[in-house]
């Protein structure tokens, strides 16, 4: 029999480990033949260790199991019975009913076996792509309408295609790993669970654009992605996979890891592409786009892991496969993260068009802590605070623009009643300060000052005009940071701390209803 126990950051963080060594010794008193196999996650994170037992009608789920729990589940044989026994992991209606296409092989697979990869449709996209000319592969990805995931949504064919013909022979595939939005782990769980499924993509934008070469750049925050990135690399390549002579018969095309220390500026493009040349991570004033002069100044194609991710499913499966998915211009499937005060928190794939009120209660099963909802921030510290009257809004990148909200990177943080959102708005502040790449004033210097001024907000001193003139000054100072920041980090700091001003005006006293 084979039993299956996690090994990604999340169930080693619940110990996993120890119920592998668990299970593997009391199958050994007991003189039982199993064998424990080492999946990724499913990304039920709140089911965490969730142990899968090979049975006839197929993987059963236990869980949450716990080291301790191991004897007892031998004892019931593994019943389905058991007080722990979740029934077919595949039958689980959180994940039943989403829709896996980027991550269809993620906690099934052993994520360290490219034989487990292969033998669940693994390589077959990159095999399609080598039989196309590259033209055409930047095509299919452009039909198929996959938009950047990283959270600005871009094109990703268009994107490819400026590099495609851009002029010069040194091109980079850079891949942004560097995944640092609060509640974020969709990135990493690709990268711990599903390795090949990202070095495929990359593979295939390299012959798509004419590179050679490429990087994945990875927070350090990340040491289990780095290592089991790297084994799949060594793997790949001494299987042909990757290296001079693609497969044998295609192109060259090899990768490398590149590790992050710590800064969250390193996630936007350009201070990453100073950062993989060894150079303090400083935002670069754009144009010249990355597409046209990237890293060490050639073109570069870069894209976040699950924008990479997704591209072997298209040439598998085809573009019209892909967008056939979605709703309006967000075609495909938008991998969701939910986080924060919230039951079950974890991963949900889904096609684009789900309102957040079905994540957060028909997924989420509501707050953890029982009490109601009060506000969601949807895309990361740098993402808009959502008040209950806009949850009926579909997942989807427009209609999130016209509330004045960002999707980004998916990831949905959420805040029962005692959320104080004068503070949160603070919070946005102070981390814009502290991690700020200090090249614009907007940005360096607004953030200290909004902090500042949040705080003479909330301390609730002085006269009524005075407190007044201090929310008038936050409003100001939010508009010159929207307008006069170089980045997204200045850019989009004002989103949680408007969308908290103007849905929450109460948290911020009487000016703030007044001026609201
Ligand atoms: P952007 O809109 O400036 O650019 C998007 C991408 O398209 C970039 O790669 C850019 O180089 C490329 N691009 C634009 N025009 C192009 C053209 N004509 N040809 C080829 N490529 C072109 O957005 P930016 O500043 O790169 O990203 C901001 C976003 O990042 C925010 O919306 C936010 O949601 C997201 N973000 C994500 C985080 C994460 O952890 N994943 C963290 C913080 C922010
Ligand atoms: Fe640097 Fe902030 Fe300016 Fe971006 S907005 S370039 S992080 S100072």
């Amino acid at each position: 029999t084979r039993i299956w126990v996690p090994c990604d950051s999340a169930a080693l963080a619940v110990g996993a480990d120890e119920v592998a060594a668990a299970i593997a010794a009391e199958a050994a008193r007991r003189g039982l033949d199993i064998r424990v196999l080492r999946n990724g996650t499913r990304g039920l994170l709140w089911l965490e260790t969730l142990v899968e037992v090979e049975m006839p009608a197929g993987r059963t789920g236990f869980g949450p199991v716990d080291a301790a729990d191991v004897p007892a589940l031998f004892d019931a044989g593994w019943s389905r019975e058991h007080p722990l026994a979740l029934g077919l992991v595949e039958e689980i209606p959180y994940l039943a009913r989403q829709q896996r296409l980027t991550f269809a092989r993620c906690g099934i697979t052993e994520p360290h076996s490219l034989a487990d990869y292969l033998a669940h449709g693994g390589y077959r996209g990159l095999r399609n792509a080598l039989a196309l000319a590259p033209a055409d592969i930047v095509a299919t990805v452009t039909a198929s309408g996959l938009r950047g995931r990283g959270g600005a949504a871009f094109p990703t064919g268009i994107k490819w295609n400026t590099v495609l013909k851009a002029p010069g022979t040194e091109k980079y595939i850079v891949c942004n790993a560097d995944e640092g939005d609060s509640g974020t782990f969709a990135d990493r769980i690709i990268m711990e669970s599903d390795p090949f499924v990202l070095i495929e993509g990359m593979t295939i934008a390299g012959i798509a654009v004419g590179a050679a070469r490429g990087y994945i750049y990875v927070r350090s925050e990340y040491p289990h992605a780095i290592a089991r990135l790297e084994g799949a690399i060594a793997l790949a390549r001494h299987h042909g996979y990757l290296g001079a002579n693609l497969l044998g018969a295609g192109p060259a095309f090899d990768l490398e890891v590149r590790k992050g220390a710590g800064a969250y500026i390193c996630g936007e493009e350009t201070a990453l592409l100073e950062s993989v040349e060894g150079k303090r991570g400083i935002v670069r004033a754009k144009p010249p786009l990355p597409a046209l002069a990237g890293l060490f100044g050639k073109p570069t194609v870069i894209n976040n892991v699950l924008s990479l991710a997704t591209v072997p499913v298209i040439l598998d499966k085809g573009a019209a496969y892909y967008q056939d998915y979605g709703m309006g211009r967000s075609r495909g499937t938008l991998p969701v993260q939910l986080a924060g005060n919230i039951r079950h928190g974890g991963l949900i794939e889904l096609a684009f068009g789900v309102t957040l009120r079905e994540i957060l209660y028909g997924y989420g099963g509501g707050s953890a802590s029982g009490r109601p909802i009060k506000a969601v921030q949807v895309g990361g510290p740098l993402g808009a605070y959502l008040p209950e009257s806009q949850w009926d809004t579909p997942l989807d990148y427009e209609a999130f623009a016209s509330l004045w909200a960002v999707l980004g990177h998916g990831g949905i943080v959420v805040h029962d009643d005692r959320a104080d959102m004068a503070k949160l708005a603070r919070y946005a502040m102070e981390f814009c300060a502290i991690e700020s790449c200090g090249k614009c004033t907007p940005c360096r210097i607004g953030s200290t000052r909004g902090v500042e001024v949040i705080d003479k907000i909330r301390a609730g001193t002085g006269t009524p005009q005075a407190q007044v003139q201090h929310v008038v000054l936050l409003r100001d100072l939010c508009d010159t940071m929207l307008g006069g920041s170089l980045c997204a980090m200045g850019g989009m700091t004002p989103y949680p701390v408007l969308s908290a001003l103007n849905h929450f005006p109460q948290d911020f006293g009487q000016a703030g209803i007044e001026q609201h």
